[in-house]
């Protein structure tokens, strides 16, 4: 595998899923393969389980790590061509790729969505030049519209929870007060849809996700609708996707934060979000606090995702 951007990267759902169960219970089984290899974890945004928990996967395989936090001690990198540099900006990022690689084996990119123009982020313009430009296999961390490794673990503790072979999975938007990516709401969909769960989204109009992720997803406008009989419950928000509104913040309405009104709608689904969460907004203390709450569990799988996909990754070398 050369590059991890989605569930179509590896070799099935199925195995991907075999393979972390196994990963789950044999966390260093597969240090032969990483030994004298090195991964790097190139961050243009903030991360606590990202960073986190693909450093630990790849030491569990027998990896060296280098983390490089661009903006943070690097050079501020340009990433357009064309442009004169004779602002802040001190390297082109067409220079620091190939550098980059030539100190690692793997390439880990984050870089978050500008929100401003679709087509530059809908292009994934960033992990594209690493692609093209590094020589390496690159895996998303986070990219432009995608979050693989998150929804991979998210997938992993579902079929650790679920109770029955087809759970109904609702992920519904909920407000915050920033300006969100749709990276996350984009992979997760993309990942329920690769299963033969029942999947609905719910969300205000206006939030529409790109149809190629929202697949054969039911759309479903009505929250407290979109909630009944639900196994679990994926909360998330995200921004404006379709134009003129790209990365706008349509509505703040707490009518829609998670909270025990809305779980009681539900068939005592378990509470799921990736984390970072905004307690208040996306979902209530006594939710978020609750038995039935998966967060943690989520952010642990963090590391057999990433250490599913680094496996695959160092197979193919
Ligand atoms: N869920 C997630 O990707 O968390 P971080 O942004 O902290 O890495």
């Amino acid at each position: 595998m050369k590059t991890f951007l989605g569930p179509k990267d590896l070799p099935s759902i199925e195995y991907a899923l075999k393979e972390a169960r196994f990963i789950k219970e044999n966390r260093f089984a597969d240090q032969h393969l990483g030994t004298n290899k090195t991964i790097l974890l190139v961050f243009f945004n903030s991360s606590l389980r990202t960073r986190l928990s693909t450093q630990k996967a790849a030491m569990n395989l027998g990896m060296n790590t280098i983390v490089l936090d661009i903006n943070q001690g690097a050079w501020k990198l340009e990433t357009e061509r064309g442009v004169i540099m004779d602002g802040d900006k001190s390297e082109h990022i067409l220079e620091a790729i190939p550098v980059m690689s030539s100190y690692c084996d793997i390439v880990g990119v984050r870089s978050f969505a500008g929100l401003k123009d679709k087509k530059y982020d809908y292009n994934e313009t960033i992990i594209n030049q690493f692609i093209q430009y590094s020589g390496k296999p690159v895996i998303s961390m986070e990219s432009a519209t995608v979050h693989p490794m998150q929804a991979f673990a998210d997938l992993i503790t579902i079929e650790e929870y679920k109770d029955k072979a087809r759970p109904k999975v609702v992920m519904t938007w909920a407000p915050h007060p920033k300006v969100l990516p749709q990276a996350v709401p984009n992979s997760f969909a993309q990942w329920m849809n690769a299963t033969d769960y029942e999947f609905v989204i719910t969300h205000p109009k206006g939030y529409e996700l790109e149809p190629e992720f929202v697949g054969n997803a039911i759309v479903d406008y009505d929250q407290n609708k979109a909630l009944k009989g639900a196994d679990f419950v994926y909360a998330k928000n995200w921004s404006a996707c379709m134009e003129p509104h790209y990365g706008e913040i349509l509505s703040m309405d707490r009518d829609w934060t998670v909270d025990t009104k809305k779980m009681a709608l539900t068939n005592n689904a378990y509470f799921m979000h990736c984390l970072p969460v905004r307690r208040g907004m996306i979902v209530s203390d006594d939710v978020i606090e609750s038995p039935r709450s998966l967060v943690i569990q989520e952010a642990a799988n963090r590391e057999i995702s990433a250490q599913t996909v680094i496996k695959e990754v160092l197979k193919s070398l």
